[in-house]
């Protein structure tokens, strides 16, 4: 028999892998989309951990199983619940709200009690399967409640949150209905981790305002029930990719030929820009190739001197803001190609596909300009993997400062993807950019970006979960009668 209880769980919507089954009833599985599963995955392979999320089908209730070295405990979702729980409150609730209202959120009663629901039950399949005094780890917006809910199942274990995406100021949390329930969801953790120190400074702000706790540094305590202090850390922990993996992966010959085949199979033109996202709202495809259709407009570029690859895979495709998008896109891909693109030169090649690692290699190899233009992002793992394959220092990256990955990686071109002229000087700059200032950029980028891996940020983040624990392990008594306090050890 396998064994069943570990002392790393991983909490996470999703399983790392997609599971299928045939008519047959032989299940199958792929390996899952998204920034949190490409950066989580070399974390756990190295580990002796269980990884605790839905399986991304609807009514199918699996046993744990062993897949690649990591035990999987699927949480199971019926139709009902995947439509309130995930599409609704996660995804067209908390989603719209974190990433400043790029979208409108929509407020129901519904699926704020599916949201409570459902964090239940993943609470109960991770205490289910926590070795006694096990780290546990609890990954994004979808699970924010599972930290407390856990706590009061098991006070043993060690528990840590990482928030993938931004989180927003005080003034659009405030709208939130459930702004206290979430934040009292989120204090249930040792160690809440965030991108960017503003989206920490954010949390802060918010418990500071919206509870009685007050959360003016990076570490502060609660009073807890039984009238002990306990020590809570809320600060930034930037992710990253498994870099050197990634870098290796664009150095097979396999990869490298097929890098040139797709420049061969664009029509070698002299110039390949590259787009590549979930179809989301927040990725600002709308304005990247608004940015472009208007270069070809102006004639400062022409289809057959540079095209432009934008691969989009598809996303959330129930909620209504996704299939929006997708019209808007669509749209606009087909007037562009209508209006610019000549005979054996089509100037936007859409991809509404996912592809898996290798073939994503070999188009960032291919590319000579990276657009990454989101409006709101908490990482962007999609730049750190371009770098990370440019081993030959070839490429330019164009990056949004909306992104996460901006703070880090400063050797890009910045844009801020609301101003079009600004973002059109960037694009010819990329573009046309000398090949010492390209090499000296990416350089730069590859610096940071190599230095700063998965690994380094994992091993950051559980070295903060495990220090906390050890304050944690020896409670000093609080005051009688209060119920919070502000934090001794600002760093
Ligand atoms: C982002 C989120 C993840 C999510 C991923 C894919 O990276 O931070 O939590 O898993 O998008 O989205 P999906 O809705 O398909 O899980």
């Amino acid at each position: 028999m396998s064994k069943e209880s570990f002392d790393l769980v991983v909490v996470a919507n999703r399983l790392p892998v997609d599971i299928t089954t045939s008519v047959a009833g032989e299940v199958t599985w792929t390996r899952s989309p998204g920034g949190l599963v490409t950066a989580l995955d070399p974390v756990v392979r190295n580990a002796d951990a269980a990884w605790v999320g839905w399986s991304g089908a609807t009514d199918l209730a699996l046993d744990p199983f062993d897949a690649d070295g990591t035990f999987l405990v699927p949480v199971e979702l019926s139709a009902d619940e995947v439509e309130q729980y995930y599409e609704g409150f996660s995804n067209d609730t908390l989603w719209p709200l974190y990433h400043d209202v790029i979208a409108s959120p929509a407020f129901h009663r519904a699926w704020w009690d599916a949201y409570r629901r459902i964090n239940a039950r993943f609470a109960h399949a991770a205490a289910a399967h926590a070795a006694p005094g096990a780290k546990v780890w609890i990954h994004d917006y979808q699970l924010q409640l599972v930290p407390a809910m856990l706590r009061q199942l098991r006070p043993d274990v060690t528990i840590g949150f990482f928030n993938h995406i931004p989180f927003p100021s005080v003034e659009l949390f405030g709208q939130l209905p459930w702004r206290r329930q979430i934040l009292e969801g989120l204090l249930g953790a040792d160690v809440i981790g965030f991108q960017r120190p503003s989206d920490a400074a954010n949390f802060r702000r918010c418990v500071t305002r919206l509870t009685s706790v007050k959360a003016r540094s990076r570490q502060f305590s609660l009073i807890t029930d039984q009238g002990s202090r306990r020590h809570i850390v809320a600060g930034s922990f930037p992710i990253s990719i498994d870099a050197a993996g990634f870098s290796e992966l664009a150095k097979k010959p396999e990869v490298l030929a097929r890098a040139a085949e797709i420049r061969s199979e664009l029509g070698n033109p002299q110039i390949v820009m590259l787009g590549v996202d979930r179809l989301d709202y927040t990725k600002g495809i709308r304005h990247r190739i608004k940015v472009y259709g208007e270069l070809l407009r102006d004639q400062r570029i022409n289809a057959s001197q540079c095209t432009l690859v934008q691969v989009a895979s598809p996303s959330r495709e129930n909620v209504g803001a996704y299939q929006e998008l997708r019209e808007q896109v669509e749209v606009a891909v087909g007037r562009i190609n209508g209006e610019y693109g000549e005979l054996g030169h089509t100037a936007i090649h859409y991809l509404h596909h996912s592809y898996p690692q290798e073939e994503m290699a070999a188009l960032y190899l291919a590319a000579d300009v990276m657009l990454v233009t989101s409006l709101r992002d908490g990482m962007n793992l999609v730049a750190k993997e371009y770098v990370a394959a440019r081993n030959d220092l070839g490429g330019a990256l164009v990056l949004s400062e909306f992104t996460g990955a901006a703070d880090e990686l400063t050797g890009a071109i910045m844009v801020n993807p609301h101003d079009i002229d600004g973002m059109k000087e960037a694009y010819m700059h990329a573009a046309f950019m000398p090949p010492a200032e390209a090499r000296r950029r990416m350089l730069r980028l590859r610096r940071k970006v190599l230095n700063n891996d998965v690994a380094k940020w994992a091993h950051s983040f559980l070295q903060s979960l495990e220090v906390t624990a050890e304050l944690n392990a020896h409670p000093v008594l609080g005051g009688a009668g209060t119920s919070a306090s502000s934090a001794t050890t600002p760093s």
